[in-house]
Parts: C-alpha cells; structure tokens; sequence
C-alpha cells in the first residue's frame, strides 16, 4: 500500500513515515516546509534504509498535488500539514482558517478526483474544549476551544464527518492527540521549534541544553495536586505507531471513526520538571510565573477504546520521554541547522 503523508517533514509526520516504512508501507511525503527541514527526510532515511519519496507542496496548491496524485496512486492519506501555533493563530486568524481548512477541503477534492478516500487526520484534544469530565472519553462533548487553531481542528472533524456521511465510501478516522513528546531512539529526528518553543518539554530541554535560563511555570493555582496544569504527555513514537494501527482500521473499512491517542496519565509541569531531572541529571531552574491565556487545569485521555478497536496502547512512560526528548536536544542543540 501506498500512503500520502502530508506534513510528513515535521514533527510527528516523520516520526510516523518511519514507522510506516518499517510496516513495509510505500510512502509518499507532502510538504511545504513552512515549519520543518527537509533534512528530518534524510535523517528518516538513515533509520529505515529507505528513502522517501518527497515533494515540497503547499495543500494549497490544486494543481501540484492533482499531478502527484496523478503519479503516484495512492491508497490512502494520513494528513498532518497544518499550522499549530496557538498564540500565533489568535493573532493571525485568517492563516489558520486559510491554511488548515482550505488546505484540507483542496486536498481531499484532490484525492476523490483520484478515487482515494481513505483519510486518518491530526486532531486534537483542544477539541474537548475545558473537557465536561477526566479521563476523557471519545464520549465527551466537544467543548468551546479557546483559540483559532483549536477551532480549525473542530471545524475539519465536522467537515471530515460530513464528507465520510453523504459519501460511505470515505474512510475517516479523526485521532486526538493528547501531548506529543519524546523523540526517536536514535536521537536523530525529533521536535525542532521555530524561536521560542511554546510548549513545555522543548523549553524545558532548552534550558537544559543552556539555550534559555530558567523554565517560567504558567501558574500554580490551578484546582490540581501541586497547583500546576496536568497534561497526558504521550511520546510521539507511540503516537506515531498509533497511526499504523488506524491504517489496519482503514483496510478493514472503518467508515467514520474517533479515537484519543494519549496513555492515560496525567502530569503535571512540576511532575515533569522532577522526571526530566531523574532521567537526565540535569536541574531544570524554574520560576513560577502567571497562568497563560486560555489554559485549562487538567486533561488526560482514556485510551480504551483505541486499546478496544486498534489494539494500541502506549508502550513508553515517563522516564522514555524526559529520557529520548534529552537525547535529541543534546545531540542536535540547534535541531537541523546542526
Ligand atoms: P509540525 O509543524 O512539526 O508539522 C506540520 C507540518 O505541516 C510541517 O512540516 C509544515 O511544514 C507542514 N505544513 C503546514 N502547512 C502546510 C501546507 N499548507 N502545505 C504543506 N505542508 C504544510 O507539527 P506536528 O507537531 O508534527 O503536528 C502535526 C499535526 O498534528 C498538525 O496538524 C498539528 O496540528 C497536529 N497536532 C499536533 C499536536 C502537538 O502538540 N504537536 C497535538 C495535537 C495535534
Ligand atoms: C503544557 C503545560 C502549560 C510552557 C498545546 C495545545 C494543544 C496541543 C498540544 C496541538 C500547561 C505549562 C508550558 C511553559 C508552562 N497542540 N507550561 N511553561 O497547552 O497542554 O497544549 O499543545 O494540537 O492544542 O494547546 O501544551 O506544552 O504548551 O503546555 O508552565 O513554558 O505546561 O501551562 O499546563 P498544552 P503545552
């Protein structure tokens, strides 16, 4: 089978192309490197022995992707392209709505041009807003996100739903991601943040590898054991084999299907501070600063009904994480530009 992964440069698409290429998957890439190198290819390459086959697109851009659809007959698409900065989509709202909803309504026209209607898309659990109850269940009532990206994640659910609804043919299988960290073993492809990292664990092993001095903790008032925000980090390997399993579904005619990709567990910023510096050795300075805009208190998945119908579940803990997330940044301190 061959696979269309757009965005398969970034972060989790490359982690996902090797694991597709080691399931024996044929592998096309898509991206226009608006937030990735295409040297994270290269490095996919080393690992698997394969190389990928990549063209630098915008899903933007009809024409382009009619030809590579045209050439390369594939099976099914596993769409990760998109923006997902959360601060800078409230700034620039009309980018998010351009680029990751008419860049996914332009894609999947493209791809039933071409007869292919088996899509597996990025969500995420923004979608359950300030969820209604923990752990979230694929029951939970999808909530008011708090920013532009998060509502372009809905809106695509909605719209990917509708499609797959007028249409039985499609198969769509919407996978929330919790909070993907951690790297490849090998520590030779990994998360590698324009300027600033906004997330937790790429500022934290940036102050480790000394490129910022202190971690700022948004707030420690929050109603959780320590005051501090609780997430369900889960590392982005088995996140990206949880994409293999939701092909298997796809093979097996899923229709319309919704799973949460997270462990179960949820830390909080001070529990990973105190776990990153058991697996690592290095002291993480931090101070505790205002809460930020728009956070929640406390999100962590169930992952029961992924454990139920795909038969995944996730295989690294907490220590893997801090552990393969350090291994990355040490060895690549300026990610690709290394
Ligand atoms: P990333 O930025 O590393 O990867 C996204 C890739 O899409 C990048 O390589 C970028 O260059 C490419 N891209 C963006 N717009 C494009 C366009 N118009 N045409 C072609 N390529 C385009 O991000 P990631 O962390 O790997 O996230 C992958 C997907 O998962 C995204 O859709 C994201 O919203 C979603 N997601 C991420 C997280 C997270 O915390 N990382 C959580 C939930 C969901
Ligand atoms: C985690 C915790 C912060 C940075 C975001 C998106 C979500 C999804 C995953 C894409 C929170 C705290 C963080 C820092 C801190 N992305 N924190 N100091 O906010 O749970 O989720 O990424 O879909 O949509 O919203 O992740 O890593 O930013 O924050 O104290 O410098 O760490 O307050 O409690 P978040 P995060």
């Amino acid at each position: 089978m061959k696979i269309l992964v757009t965005g398969g440069a970034g972060y989790i698409g490359s982690h996902t192309v090797v694991e597709l290429q080691n399931a024996g998957y044929d592998v096309v890439v898509v991206d226009n490197l608006s937030n990735s190198s295409e040297k994270s290819l290269d490095r996919v390459a080393q690992i698997t022995g394969k190389k990928v086959s990549f063209y630098k697109c915008d899903i933007l851009d009809r024409e382009k992707l009619d030809e590579i659809l045209a050439k390369e007959k594939v099976d099914a698409c596993i769409h990760f392209a998109g923006l997902k900065a959360v601060g800078e989509s409230v700034a620039k709202p009309w980018e998010y709505y351009e680029n990751n909803i008419a860049g996914t309504l332009t894609l999947v026209d493209v791809m039933r041009k071409h007869g292919v209607k088996n899509i597996i898309f990025s969500s995420s659990s923004t979608v359950y807003g300030d969820p209604a109850f923990v752990p979230i269940t694929e029951e939970c009532p999808k909530g008011v996100c708090t920013n532009p990206y998060g509502w372009t994640k809905s809106m695509l659910e909605q719209i990917l739903s509708d499609i797959q609804k007028a249409d039985n043919e499609w198969n769509v299988i919407l996978l929330r991601y919790f909070n993907p960290i951690g790297a490849h073993k090998s520590g030779l492809i990994g998360e590698n943040p324009n300027g600033i990292p906004n997330n937790l664990m790429p500022y934290i092993t940036q102050v480790a590898v000394g490129k910022r001095d202190h971690l700022t903790v948004f707030g420690n008032d929050y109603d959780t054991p320590d005051g501090t925000g609780v997430r369900d980090y889960i590392h982005v390997v088995d996140l990206a084999k949880g994409h293999v399993k939701a092909l298997k579904k796809i093979e097996e005619n899923a229709g319309l299907k919704i799973y949460n990709l997270g462990t179960g567990t949820g830390y909080s910023v001070l529990d990973i501070v105190k776990n990153f510096e058991a697996a690592t050795g290095v002291k993480i300075p931090y101070e505790i600063g205002p809460r930020r805009a728009g956070d929640i208190a406390i999100n962590y998945a169930s992952p029961d009904l992924a454990r139920k119908e795909l038969g995944w579940e996730a295989e690294n803990g907490i220590k893997e994480m801090c552990a393969d997330s350090w291994n990355w940044q040490k060895n690549n301190p300026n990610g690709y530009d290394d």
